[in-house]
């Protein structure tokens, strides 16, 4: 058959062929020409000029199909990029090539008509074989094809641990990059003056505060107007400022002339406290904030809060400010967080109660004015007054600045002293503003004129964190709480409103948060030898919360929850070795708390839950005694169910020094690569990628004193087993020569299933840690580089010193830092 060349032009469209227009042959042949050499631009199309349809005649009558091979079998893991690499061959040319997939669970192929396109590897329990098939074609349609299997095994831990370390830098392992991203004093606001950093800045309201703490990623929609939580490049970063190192915030560290604080250096001061609200965008690869973005945000002590939930309105509430106590001013000591499932952020108010300061003879006043139990509640909290009922002066001296104008409260308030000239009930002066603190507040990220709300049903606390944990349509939520304090508790509180999934994306989020956490019921945990435990309702006139209390008479559930230590001492609820962070594994929902270390605990008190007593002595001289290094406790739900009464407990890891008595104290076999102490910052791998799946990844942060003879705190990565899955184990507890034996229960050692990621720099804490959605960037906060130093005396030089391992004369600043795998891969595995 002749081949007839057709013109689009209309002249012969008499010719009813399949053959193919002038248009389709040269852009066919350019196809082909793409394929063989890779691609070429439309300019060397132009320079080919005729010779695409003298090519055209060549591979008439070709019967010969390509010859077409997929690759090598390989292997790889969950959460892996894999990129194919198929041939395809012709005697002529080759058309086309694609990919399809025939086995195994479904990915999405980026490339599929490339000889080299690629996929993420699927989470899977067990090896699972995928299979794809490459198919080459040629211009005459003959085809080949050829498979290739690839087999999936399920995500591990794919780093190298890092050794341990006392240098000035940020230490990942090979194969990482650490990006500085948001330190102190960076301005947030539009206009405002970059940081100096030499003790002369001011305006922190609109700047970054100090001391980085608990941290939520929340992502944001491309245009910037609303939540998309699964964006992985532009986002809003919610974190704590825990506390200040006060002297590098001054030009000479802090003053107090006459023992009276200037009002400029206490508004710094203040400021530097509270929550960050922070956009975030990676542009070209680089995380940066977003200075201006609408969405910034610094809440501070000073900001506007309301009290929502059982104890709004009580009268414990009442001061000056809020007669009717349903209002409040700002927040402070805000250690770890809550990441709600509703797209909220809680911050939770850890050592509030050191900042106040009452005269002396306070007790002696509070009690004629409001009964004994208020002065037995204050001691409770740590807010007594000093020996013989003396003055404390409260952190930092605050109160005894100048008002910022006159009649302004906001730094009076911090003095709680009774003023016996005011009304009984503290509506006229601030005698009962401790009790607005020790609470978990909501915050909406997304909405930067909202205010915050403090939510009294999860109780009054040295509330470290809040985690929820997994949420099912209908079945009650629950929240997971530390109380950080030696020997205090843990909590947990559980909704009355059934979950509800459309609640995932509310258009009200607060509205939400409402309906989740106002009405429900706190329980707190009580553990057994036998690896039992239960929880204890907090409910006002049951177990003895009565008024008839011999201790502390209960008035009502307002007084129950803002009174928690109280009500679970009455209890009997387990005391722990100093309660931290919370975390629930996104797949069994099993709650893991770490206990930090406690100094009080004896060979006399210790207990299955908290077993060790022992004494840690020190490479620079000296020791520490009690369970210096702390545990990590882990429990499961019966029924596995948020809403269970009743629960089965054991030790995932034990701190220690790899050098400590394997038998008696370094009893989870920890090495040089994971052997760690004072476990504080606890963090589960988010369920939208490969290291919340399956088997999740754990991540574990120290802020320790006991261990940084040999190195500075550090950041490590856990892939865990399940509850019971060890031994119970009688150790002998040893201490100046007084021994006891204690039962426990000791998860499987961990092994490798447990490697130091990061180190930090000098004289700080690791802590707060949130990734994006994908787990591709893990964002990590540093806390209080330098801390032990003054302007006199820097001892830490971080972040300036990150690149170069020491930058002289820079003061250090807390900050938040992106780490991101260099081949682009995800965090850790
Ligand atoms: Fe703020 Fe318990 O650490
Ligand atoms: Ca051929
Ligand atoms: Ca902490």
């Amino acid at each position: 058959m002749t081949d007839i060349i057709g013109y689009t032009d209309g002249d012969i469209d008499t010719n009813m062929s399949a053959n193919p227009t002038f248009e389709e042959i040269a852009a066919e042949r350019y196809s082909r020409r793409q394929t063989l050499l890779g691609g070429i631009s439309a300019a060397t199309v132009a320079v080919f000029g005729s010779s695409l349809l003298a090519a055209c005649d060549d591979d008439k009558g070709d019967k010969a199909p390509p010859t077409v091979n997929a690759g090598t079998a390989v292997s790889t893991s969950s959460g892996k990029t894999v990129t194919l690499s198929g041939t395809a061959t012709d005697n002529y040319v080759v058309d086309s090539v694609s990919w399809t997939q025939t086995a195994g669970p479904t990915v999405a192929l980026a490339g599929a008509t490339t000889n080299t396109p690629s996929f993420q590897a699927p989470s899977v329990a067990a090896t699972t074989p995928l299979t794809f098939r490459l198919t080459g074609k040629d211009a005459a349609g003959n085809s080949a094809t050829s498979d290739v299997t690839v087999n999936v095994d399920p995500a591990k831990l794919d780093f190298v641990a890092v050794p341990k370390s006392q240098t000035d830098v940020i230490v990942v392992p090979t194969g990482y990059s650490v990006t500085v991203l948001y330190r102190l004093g960076d301005p947030i606001a539009g206009g405002v003056a970059a940081f100096a950093n030499d003790g002369t800045d001011t305006n922190y309201a609109q700047r970054a505060g100090d001391h980085h703490d608990g941290m939520s990623y929340f992502g944001l929609n491309a245009a910037g107007t609303g939540p998309d939580y699964t964006n992985n490049s532009r986002g809003l970063l919610v974190m704590n400022h825990e506390n200040i190192n006060q002297a590098y915030l001054h030009t000479g560290g802090a003053t107090s002339p006459g023992g009276v604080r200037p009002t400029a250096e206490v508004v710094k001061e203040i400021e530097c406290h509270g929550v960050s609200v922070v956009e975030i965008t990676r542009a070209s690869g680089t995380w940066a904030y977003t200075q201006g973005s609408a969405f910034n945000r610094r809440i501070t002590p000073f900001t506007p809060t309301t009290f929502s939930g059982p104890v709004r309105g009580s009268s414990l509430l009442f001061t000056n400010f809020s007669p009717t106590g349903t209002d409040g001013r700002g927040t402070v000591n805000n250690c770890a967080n809550g990441y709600m499932p509703w797209g909220t952020y809680l911050t939770c108010e850890e050592n509030w109660a050191g900042y106040f300061r009452r005269d002396a003879g306070d007790n002696a006043r509070r009690s004629a004015a409001l009964g004994a139990k208020a002065v037995t509640a204050f001691t409770r909290y740590g807010l007594n007054t000093g020996a013989g009922d003396s003055a404390r002066a409260g952190n930092f001296n605050w109160s005894t600045a100048a008002p910022t104008s006159a009649g302004d409260t906001r730094i009076a308030k911090f003095n709680a002293s009774v003023d016996a000239a005011t009304p009984a009930d503290g509506t006229g002066d601030f005698r009962n503003e401790p009790n607005q603190y020790g609470w978990v507040l909501e915050i909406d990220p997304f909405t930067a004129t909202s205010v915050p709300r403090k939510r009294t049903a999860l109780g009054r606390m040295n509330h470290e964190g809040c985690c929820a944990g997994r949420v099912f349509a209908g079945v009650k939520p629950a929240f997971y709480m530390g109380d950080d304090a030696t020997n205090e508790y843990i909590y947990k509180f559980v909704s009355t409103t059934a979950w509800s999934a459309a609640d995932a994306t509310p258009a009200d989020r607060l509205a939400t948060g409402d309906k989740y956490l106002n009405t429900g019921t706190l329980y707190v945990a009580k553990f057994n030898s036998d690896g039992t435990g239960q929880w204890l309702p907090l409910v006002f006139g049951s177990s003895g919360l009565t008024n008839a209390n011999a201790t502390y008479p209960f008035a009502d559930q307002a007084d129950v929850l803002t009174h928690a230590r109280l009500a679970a001492d009455v209890l009997g609820a387990t005391k722990m070795d100093r309660p931290e962070w919370t975390a629930v594994n996104p797949v069994t929902g099993e709650m893991y708390c770490t206990l930090t270390n406690n100094s009080t605990r004896t060979v006399a008190n210790t207990d299955a839950a908290n077993p060790r007593a022992y004494t840690d002595p020190k490479t620079t001289g000296g020791q520490t005694n009690g369970n210096a290094n702390g545990h990590i406790i882990r429990l499961r739900e019966t029924g596995d169910t948020t809403e269970a009464l009743a629960f089965a407990w054991d030790i995932y890891a034990f701190g220690a020094g790899s050098d400590l008595d394997a038998a008696n104290i370094n009893l989870s076999g920890l090495n040089a690569t994971n052997d760690f102490s004072s476990p504080d910052g606890l963090w589960f791998g988010r369920p939208a990628n490969a290291t919340g799946l399956v088997s999740p990844v754990l991540w574990i942060e120290t802020d320790d004193g006991a261990f940084t003879d040999v190195t500075n705190c550090m950041l490590l990565a856990a892939m865990p087993g399940t509850v019971n899955d060890g031994a119970v184990k009688t150790i002998t507890n040893t201490i100046a020569g007084t021994s006891t034996n204690q039962s426990t229960r000791v998860g499987k050692a961990p092994g490798a299933q447990l490697r130091r990621f990061l180190v930090g720099c000098k004289e700080c804490e690791i802590t707060g840690i949130d990734s994006t959605p994908d787990g591709r960037t893990v964002f990590v906060n540093i806390q209080h580089p330098g801390e032990n130093g003054n302007p006199g005396n820097i001892t830490s030089n971080w972040p300036a010193s990150q690149a170069t391992g020491s930058a002289p004369g820079n003061r250090p600043r807390s900050a938040t830092i992106a780490i991101t795998k260099n081949d682009g891969g995800i965090v850790a595995i």
